[in-house]
């Protein structure tokens, strides 16, 4: 079995790799990423060496590049990460998500569909997205595999356009596809431009913590590694064409959750209780900020038998020790390009 997994150096991408090198020492893995500001080879120095993982570094918007790399090797499946992550990033620069995540999807398609030439047997494209394709929630309600999409971010209408062209590649060519689409994710490896890394990095520079609006937007968290031993079983076991969401029933405000992290981080840098709560900043709200997000993942647990495996306080806890055991790691991805990134976004709020 040889996977290609995209946007393998990033920090869902990386967990994925680790999981399939650690759980089938029997596959070959090959890990094609750009290394954007979000790709870091660090993320993966601990399985680099392994004789069954391979590393290329290339851009799916290069359909040329794409077309050489499937003609070289014959990948029994794809698993697809590589894309623009951050919606305040679509909001400032939205032409680039269409590119990496609408036309690198549909090259990547295309790669695969002239490739595998209609012999379909023992393949599969797997296209990892997101539970923000389906819009808002009220205070009531959870997203299902049928709820009608409703984005409203450039970055949500980037993914819903890209799980379009893979439905459309399943419909006109007969491409085994299945599709995810995930709640928010937390844990290690994650770039300090999302909620939790960020405040975890301001918190330990005593800056303040920009919480946009009133805090009462609503998260629905996962565990990235639960996410990942999402993706292996429905990799493995999903069926062609389905849908399936993927969630650890897990709803938090904001404001509840970053009191919930001052808590952790005054605990943990043995600091005065109240500490870090002291630097909440409110700023100006996002534009087009959704209300809430909360995924129904029985499908998944129903059909399939995934459950979380950690609580969200375990987990939390977990990522806030190994961003603290991993300072390195912070101070190497914050230096240089981040600190303007950091100016142009939050100076104005
Ligand atoms: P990330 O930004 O950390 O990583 C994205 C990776 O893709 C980076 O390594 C980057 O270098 C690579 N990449 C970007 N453009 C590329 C291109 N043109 N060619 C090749 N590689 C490119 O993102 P993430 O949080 O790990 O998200 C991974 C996937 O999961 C994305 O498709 C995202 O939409 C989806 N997702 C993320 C979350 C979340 O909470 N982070 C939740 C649900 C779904
Ligand atoms: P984020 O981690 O960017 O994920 P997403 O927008 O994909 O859900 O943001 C999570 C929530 O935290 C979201 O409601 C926006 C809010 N947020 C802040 O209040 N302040 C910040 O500095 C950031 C980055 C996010």
């Amino acid at each position: 079995m040889h996977i290609l997994i995209t946007g393998g150096a990033g920090f869902i991408g990386s967990h994925v790799v680790r999981h399939l090198l650690n759980t089938y020492p029997s596959y070959t893995i090959t890990n094609l990423d750009k290394l954007t500001y979000a790709g870091n080879l660090a993320n993966l120095k601990d399985v680099d060496g392994s004789p069954n993982y391979r590393f290329v570094k290339g851009d799916i918007t290069d359909a040329a590049f794409l077309a050489k790399l499937f003609a070289e090797n014959r990948f029994d499946g794809v698993i697809h990460l590589a894309a623009e992550s951050h919606v305040d990033r679509s909001i400032a620069s939205p032409v680039e998500f269409v590119l990496a995540n609408v036309l690198g999807t549909v090259n990547l398609l295309n790669a695969a569909r002239v490739s595998w030439d209609g012999d379909f047997e023992g393949k599969r494209f797997y296209h990892v997205s997101t539970d923000e394709v389906y819009g808002t929630l009220g205070r009531e309600g959870m997203f299902t595999e049928t709820t009608p999409y409703d984005p409203h971010s450039p970055y949500s209408a980037s993914k819903a356009s890209s799980d379009h062209f893979v439905r459309a590649f399943s419909d006109t060519y007969g491409l085994p596809v299945v599709i995810s689409n995930c709640s928010n994710n937390y844990g290690s490896c994650q770039f300090p431009e999302k909620l939790i890394p960020l405040f975890i990095n301001n918190i330990r520079h005593g800056k303040p913590l920009p919480v946009y609006g009133k805090g009462e937007n609503v998260r629905d968290w996962l565990w990235v590694v639960d996410h990942a031993r999402a993706i292996d079983v429905i990799y493995h076991q999903g069926k062609s064409g389905e849908t399936y969401n993927i969630g650890g029933h897990n709803e938090w405000t904001n404001i509840d959750l970053i009191k919930l992290l001052c808590g952790i981080m005054d605990r943990k840098l043995v600091r005065e209780p109240g500490t870090s709560a002291s630097l909440i900043t409110y700023v100006t709200d996002r534009a087009g900020h959704d209300l809430r997000y909360a995924i129904d993942a029985s499908k998944l647990q129903r059909d399939l038998g995934w459950v979380p495996s950690l609580t969200f306080e375990e987990g939390l806890e977990q990522t806030v020790d190994w961003y603290l055991s991993n300072q390195e790691w912070l101070d190497e991805v914050t230096s240089g390009a981040y600190q303007r990134y950091y100016e142009e976004m939050y100076a104005g709020r």
